[in-house]
Parts: structure tokens; C-alpha cells; sequence
């Protein structure tokens, strides 16, 4: 395994070619989104995409994005291709939106854990970008982090949790957006949101018109819920329990705790104190929730996020974060 430091807007060409290289040999290649560092593979081998499955522990009922350069292969993967899907890539790609299409008959089952459809999304990162164009192939790249742990913001973290089980990282620092991407099921009759992400509701609405809240998400009983998002997930090894400023906090004495705070205290070892707009918030939570892990900490408490429509993203994560079990 090594790890290649890349520039962020002009990575290297030569290093760019090399990942690509392992990615058409079937092999792992860690890389920078704007969201979070991805895991990828070559989409169209199941063998590949088994090394996926196999170094993050991933359940294989819980199907992979499958990264593309632009729309057009995004289409070539789809059997059906809605007007949804051509408006949203007009408006949202290159960028931090999934769109969840049916697939066609070679999108191997092993990406879509056997079901009818398929993931897509175009990402915004210029060395994401550049290792597509590079690669030729449509690459499959869930969060490059072991299953239902903390995704993964700087190459370290990718090294930290899946070490040698990558053939190569690309380390291109800080990814921007720091929470991972919006998914959208457009393979129904109306438009469902799978996972809330930086762009708001509103913004994909102007385009979308009404969208359908998940299961999932707790909204609905009726929507389709996607697989990967029932369980406890983006989580720190310490237990995350959420506060409201005010609240009585039961902490065990012995325990070593961390705070992310906006606006009120709380007794902690490690106090952080976050960003109140929710852009600089989501760039910033996994970093911080990583250092917390390494500074031996038990228990974090993370006060409330403002119930707005802005920090949908955000207090998604955090809840699935403090869910137990
Ligand atoms: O920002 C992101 O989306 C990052 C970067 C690397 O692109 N990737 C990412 O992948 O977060 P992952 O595997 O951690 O999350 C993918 C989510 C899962 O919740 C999965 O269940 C859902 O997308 N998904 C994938 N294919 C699906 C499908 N065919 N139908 C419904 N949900 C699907
Ligand atoms: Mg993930």
C-alpha cells in the first residue's frame, strides 16, 4: 500500500495515470471527492468490487455508488433515464448528488446488491475528475472508511481505518463538503429522498418539484426505504449522545468526554467549539469526531443542531451517529 500526495485543483498526471492503472488491474484505490474519501473500483468487475465489500466489512445487501465523469456515462448505466435525471445532472453534476436509476443488465449485481436499479453520481473534485477521465471506467466507491465507522475526511483517516487493505491512496488533503453526497430514487413515480445531504430540499425542489421523504429518514411509512441506511452509521467508537442547551447530563464519572458545542458549555476533557452556519459545520464534524476517538474519549456530546431545513444533512448524521446498537 502507498500513498501519494496529490495537488488538489492540478494533481500530478503520472500519479493520476498510476491509480488508474490499479483501478483497470481490479485493485483498490483510495481518492478524494468533495464530500468524503471514496474506495473505489472498477464498477463493471464483481471480482473488484468483491475487495470492496470485503475491506470495509460491508454487509452485501448495502449496494455502492458508481462514480462516472460525466452524464453521458451515467445514461450508458442506466436502463431508463427519466427527465428528473437529465434535469438534476444539468443542474447538480459535477457535484454531491446520487441519483438512483434503474440499471441496465451489464451494471454487475454485486454493485447493486441485486437490485433493479443502480447509484450514479458525477463528483465535483478535480482529482476525482481527473482519475475518472484517466481510469475509462466507471468506478464503484463507497465511503472509504470500515462499515458503519465515520467516513473518512482526510487520507489519515483512511488510513487509519482501512490501513492495508488499499492499494493505493490518493491524498489530496481536506475534502470540502464533508458530509456525504444527497441520494435521490428516481426510479419510481415520484422522486425520493434517500439520504439528505448539502444540498437543501428547497434547492432540489426548484428543480425536482415535490420530493418524497424516506423511510429511512423517518418521514414516511410509504417510501422505499434504501438499504444502507437502517442501521446505526457514520458513527465514533466513543457512544455520541445529543444535548439540548438546558438539558440534565448523566455522565459516568470515570469516562474521558468530548463536546461539540454551538452555542451553551458543557463539563468536558475536550471541548470544540463548531461553526454556526451548517456548510463550515459539515466540513469540519467528521474531523473532529475522529480527533475525539484519538484522544481516548468514551462518550461525546454534541448539542443540538437548529431543526431547520439548512442543517438536514448534518442532524442526519448525528442521529444515525447517537443511534445504539
Ligand atoms: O458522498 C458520497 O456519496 C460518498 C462518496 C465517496 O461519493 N459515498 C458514499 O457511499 O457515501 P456509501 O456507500 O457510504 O453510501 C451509499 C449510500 C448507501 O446508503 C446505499 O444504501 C445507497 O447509497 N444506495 C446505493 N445504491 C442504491 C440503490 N440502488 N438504491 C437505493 N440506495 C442505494
Ligand atoms: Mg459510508
Amino acid at each position: 500500500m502507498s500513498t501519494i500526495r496529490v495537488d488538489q485543483q492540478s494533481p500530478d498526471p503520472a500519479a493520476i495515470e498510476q491509480a488508474a492503472a490499479v483501478l483497470r488491474a481490479g485493485g483498490l484505490v483510495a481518492f478524494p471527492t468533495e464530500t468524503v474519501y471514496g474506495l473505489g473500483a472498477n464498477a463493471l468487475d464483481s471480482e473488484a468490487v468483491a475487495r470492496i465489500f470485503a475491506a470495509k466489512g460491508r454487509p452485501s445487501y448495502n449496494p455502492l455508488i458508481v462514480h462516472v465523469h460525466d452524464a453521458a456515462v451515467a445514461r450508458a448505466l442506466a436502463a431508463a433515464w427519466p427527465a428528473g435525471a437529465d434535469a438534476c445532472a444539468d443542474s447538480f453534476w459535477p457535484g454531491p448528488l446520487t441519483l438512483v436509476v434503474a440499471r441496465a443488465p451489464h451494471v454487475p449485481d454485486a454493485v447493486t446488491a441485486g437490485l433493479p436499479t443502480v447509484a450514479i453520481r458525477v463528483p465535483a473534485h478535480p482529482v476525482a475528475r481527473a482519475l475518472l477521465k484517466a481510469a475509462e471506467i466507471p468506478v464503484a466507491a463507497p465511503s472509504a472508511n470500515r462499515s458503519t465507522e465515520l467516513s473518512p475526511t482526510l487520507a489519515e483517516h483512511v488510513q487509519k481505518s482501512l490501513g492495508g487493505k488499499v492499494d493505493l491512496i490518493l491524498d489530496a488533503g481536506p475534502t470540502p463538503v464533508g458530509i456525504e453526497s444527497t441520494v435521490i430514487d428516481l426510479s419510481g413515480s415520484a422522486p425520493v429522498l434517500l439520504r439528505p445531504g448539502s444540498l437543501s430540499q428547497a434547492t432540489l425542489e426548484r428543480v425536482l418539484g415535490p420530493l418524497m421523504l424516506s423511510a429511512s429518514a423517518g418521514h414516511s411509512r410509504d417510501a422505499r426505504p434504501s438499504p444502507g441506511m437502517l442501521d446505526r452509521h457514520y458513527a465514533p467508537q466513543a457512544e455520541l449522545r445529543l444535548f439540548t442547551p438546558c438539558g440534565v447530563l448523566d455522565v459516568r464519572p470515570d469516562y474521558r468526554v468530548g463536546a461539540l458545542l454551538l452555542s451553551c458549555e458543557a463539563m468536558a476533557h475536550h471541548k470544540i467549539r463548531m461553526p454556526g452556519d451548517p456548510e463550515s459545520y459539515a466540513q469540519r464534524l467528521y474531523a473532529e469526531l475522529h480527533s475525539l476517538d484519538d484522544a481516548g474519549c468514551d462518550l461525546i456530546l454534541v448539542e443540538r443542531v437548529p431543526e431547520t431545513a439548512e442543517w438536514a444533512g448534518v442532524r442526519d448524521r448525528l442521529n444515525r451517529a447517537a443511534r445504539r446498537g
